[in-house]
């Protein structure tokens, strides 16, 4: 069963006189356990079109069905239930919080669900673990590497038992190593877990990690490359911790 449809989706934004269409018409279907990259030009719309897969926005026209499910008419409630139980988050900037320490950070969208405190902070080590960060859970992240703040934040994505990642750009702040590093944990999740990732990127060698790309360009797609042999990562264990 696909995880994700969009049907003839479009998304215009309205600023006084002028609209912008910033995504026309896109069907795409993205079955489960699929590795998805999406690739464009700056304002080609794809950031746009994460939004949406990602329910912190609506379509302006159009159907989008994910597991099954219409999701573009649902209240602004059910769309963050959605997201918080369905949807694990990646972004280019990391977005962690800086007063708090890996752990917390981590811990955040299970408080948001209203767990209790020890079943979150089981979940919290397991999903640092699974990013190799166990050790590093008491750091806050000005006491991290870019490589290992955004690690933090893939284990944040994770501690909610998603079936679907979504990541702006997660290595466009990143080295190519570490970025390489973050190809790898997804190449993982996605093998070994069945997680089904769909990443936007602007770098070819971080796309061909997946095994299609969607080419988007003027919020269209214009091709859909399928990618026999994806590119294969390896995580490494060398990346230099800041004090
Ligand atoms: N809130 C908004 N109001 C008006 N126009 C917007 C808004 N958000 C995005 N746009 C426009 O929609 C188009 C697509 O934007 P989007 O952010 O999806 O592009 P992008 O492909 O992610 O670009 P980049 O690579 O620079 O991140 C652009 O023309 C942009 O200016
Ligand atoms: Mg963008």
């Amino acid at each position: 069963m696909p995880i994700l449809e969009l049907k003839g989706v479009s998304r215009r934004y309205k600023n006084g006189q002028i609209t912008v269409e910033a995504l026309k018409e896109i069907d795409l279907t993205v079955e489960e356990g699929e590795f998805l990259s999406i690739m464009g030009p700056s304002g080609s719309g794809k950031s746009t079109m994460l939004n949406l897969i990602g329910c912190l926005d609506r379509p302006s026209t159009g159907s989008l069905i994910l597991n099954g499910r219409h999701v573009e008419k649902l209240s602004d409630n059910r769309l963050a239930d959605i997201r918080n139980q369905f949807i694990g988050f990646v972004f280019q900037s990391f977005h962690l919080l800086p007063d708090l320490d890996a752990q917390a950070n981590v811990e955040l969208p299970l408080i948001y669900r209203g767990m209790g405190a020890k079943e979150r902070r089981k979940r919290a080590v397991e999903a640092l673990e699974a990013v190799g960060l166990g050790e590093r859970r008491r750091h806050r992240p000005c006491q991290l590497s870019g490589g290992e703040q955004q690690r933090v934040a893939i284990a944040r994505a994770l501690v909610g038992d998603p079936a679907l990642i979504l990541a702006d750009e997660p290595t466009g702040a990143l080295d190519s190593r570490t970025g390489n590093t973050i190809m790898a944990i997804f190449q993982r999740l996605n093998r070994d877990k069945g997680l089904t990732i769909v990443q936007v990127t602007h770098e070819r060698d971080i796309a061909l990690h997946g095994s299609r790309v969607v080419h988007l360009k003027d919020g269209m797609i214009e091709n859909i490359e399928q990618v026999p042999e994806p590119l294969v990562a390896r995580e490494e264990e060398t990346e230099i911790p800041v004090a």
